[in-house]
């Protein structure tokens, strides 16, 4: 198994490892007995680590000049040794560091990440910080070209060794692989699975031939749209974070070419559906069929996004740089790819109408006692569009909104829910209704992309799901 660890700097100098670290195991006695003179790290509030020179020691303090100016006291167990002979610029492989503590590790990814080197590895371990900014002559073919064969370590660190090993393992031993993409929400998980995937489409890949039409691997490359339309939102740490996780499995025939493929999804956030909070936003393509052109949106009955209750309980509408109605217009393009069908493609967007319009629902108390009904005008327009979207009795969707049934052995009890309840069940409608759909694209996608029941080898890659390491961290991803 190769593993792929992915970081995001904060600020400038605090590259925040909290959840990342986990993969190291530090040696917290790293530091013997500092002398006066000595060069030590010290922890600090701002920067995580700052270095200085031991002034003083005494029985259990010592006070050290930092190189910021100030001086501090600390005990010794807390200072760390720092390597003054460490090369300015870092080096590629944390095993070369003469001190593999916290510290000396954060200081040479840092040191790296200052000359645009994003890459270090940790023996076969490959760190990956986040640069956000585009570094396209890092990916190109000529790149891949360099790697090819390449032993491990070779080259400078990259994603593209990593696949290549799996590759060449898998070949060479003829042993299924898998690589492990991890690291916290926004730290560059799903970008450098798509670096994997290119690398390991360019191995195997065949010659596109027209009359076969699209290969595995562009269809593979190509499903992506798609799925981050459904599945992918802005969260407070990033502005296209897939709220699912993702094992692609790459199968290979005997000659080590590309022959299937399946993509494999699981725990996507459905309380997203119809809970989200400030400054986050829905998934993207409830935005994007609401920046529709005027046909669809009068299809639909959509309009502006702050008219939807699933919608307007975050300010956030709108992304920086992002056009909705191009956004739009790529996602059905890259839909007619992997082989959805324009009257597939009507209902898709037809269920995702819906839901919104099923957040608008509101209710109020009923004659009976306990009961509901839809509360005005308004609530009525949108289970009534709702219902026509759906393609279903409008009197059997407001039932199944404001009753429940209660199946016991000997009878059937129809129950009347109050309000509250009554909206409880809506979210819970538009969350699983949400959930199937997402699920019969993926299943939709892997149909197109086909299956090799013959392979005998595969590659896998884990795009893990990235949790947001926060004060408190809600636990509502599996409900
Ligand atoms: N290798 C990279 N080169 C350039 N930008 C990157 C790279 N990796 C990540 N990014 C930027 O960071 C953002 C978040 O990365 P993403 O892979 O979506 O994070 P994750 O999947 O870990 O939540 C991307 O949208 C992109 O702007
Ligand atoms: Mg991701």
């Amino acid at each position: 198994m190769q593993h792929v660890l992915c970081l995001a700097p904060k600020g400038t100098h605090n590259i925040d490892m909290g959840y990342g670290l986990s993969a190291f195991t530090f040696c917290r006695a790293a530091t013997v007995n500092p002398v006066v003179g000595s060069q030590v790290w010290v922890e600090d509030s701002q920067v995580a680590w700052i270095d200085g020179e031991v002034l003083e020691v005494k029985e259990g303090e010592i006070k050290v000049r930092c190189t910021s100016g100030k001086t501090v006291v600390v005990k010794p167990s807390s200072v760390y040794h720092k390597d003054t002979e460490a090369p300015p610029c870092g080096v590629d492989d944390m095993t070369k560091l003469a001190y593999l503590h916290e510290p000396g590790v954060l200081d040479n990814l840092r040191s790296r990440y200052d000359i645009n080197e994003i890459y270090t590895y940790t023996g076969n371990i490959l760190i990956a910080v986040n640069p956000f900014i585009k570094l396209p002559h890092l990916y190109d073919s000529h790149m891949m070209a360099q790697y090819k064969g390449a032993g491990f370590g070779e080259l400078s660190p990259h994603p593209f060794a990593v696949a290549d090993a799996a590759y060449r393992l898998m070949i060479n031993e003829g042993i299924s692989q898998s690589i492990l993409v991890s690291g916290e929400s926004g730290a560059g998980k799903t970008e450098s699975t798509k670096l994997l995937m290119r690398y390991l489409a360019y191995m195997g890949g065949r010659a596109n031939n027209a009359a076969e039409g699209r290969t595995v691997e562009q269809k593979v490359l190509e499903s992506n749209p798609v799925l981050e339309a459904f599945g992918n939102a802005k969260t407070v740490r990033n502005n296209n974070s897939s709220r699912f996780g993702k094992f692609v499995e790459i199968q290979f025939d005997q000659s080590g070419r590309i022959s299937g493929a399946a993509i494999r999804t699981y725990l996507l956030e459905r309380s997203r559906v119809c809970q989200v909070s400030d400054p986050e936003r829905n998934y993207h393509c409830f935005y994007m069929l609401c920046a529709a052109p005027p046909e669809d949106i009068q299809k639909y009955k959509l309009g502006n996004p702050r008219e939807f209750h699933y919608l307007n309980q975050s300010n956030c509408f709108e992304l920086e740089g992002v056009d909705e109605l191009k956004e739009y217009r790529d996602t059905r393009r890259a839909m007619d790819v992997v082989g959805i069908s324009s009257e597939e493609q009507e209902a898709i967007f037809r269920v995702v109408a819906a839901v919104l319009h099923l957040g608008n629902i509101e209710f109020t108390k009923g004659k009976e006692v306990d009961s509901s009904v839809p509360k005005d005008e308004k609530s009525w327009f949108h289970l009534h569009t709702a219902a026509e979207l759906f393609m279903c009795d409008a009197k059997a969707l407001e039932d199944s909104l404001c009753k429940r049934v209660i199946v016991t052995r000997d009878e059937t009890i129809t129950k009347w829910l109050d309000p509250e309840s009554a909206a409880l069940s809506r979210d819970a409608l538009a969350k699983i209704v949400y959930t199937r759909l997402f699920d019969w694209l993926v299943d939709k996608i892997n149909n197109s992309i086909g299956q090799d029941p013959d392979s005998k080898s595969l590659i896998g890659v884990l795009d893990i799901y990235g949790f947001e390491s926060f004060k408190t961290n809600r636990v509502d991803l599996i409900e």
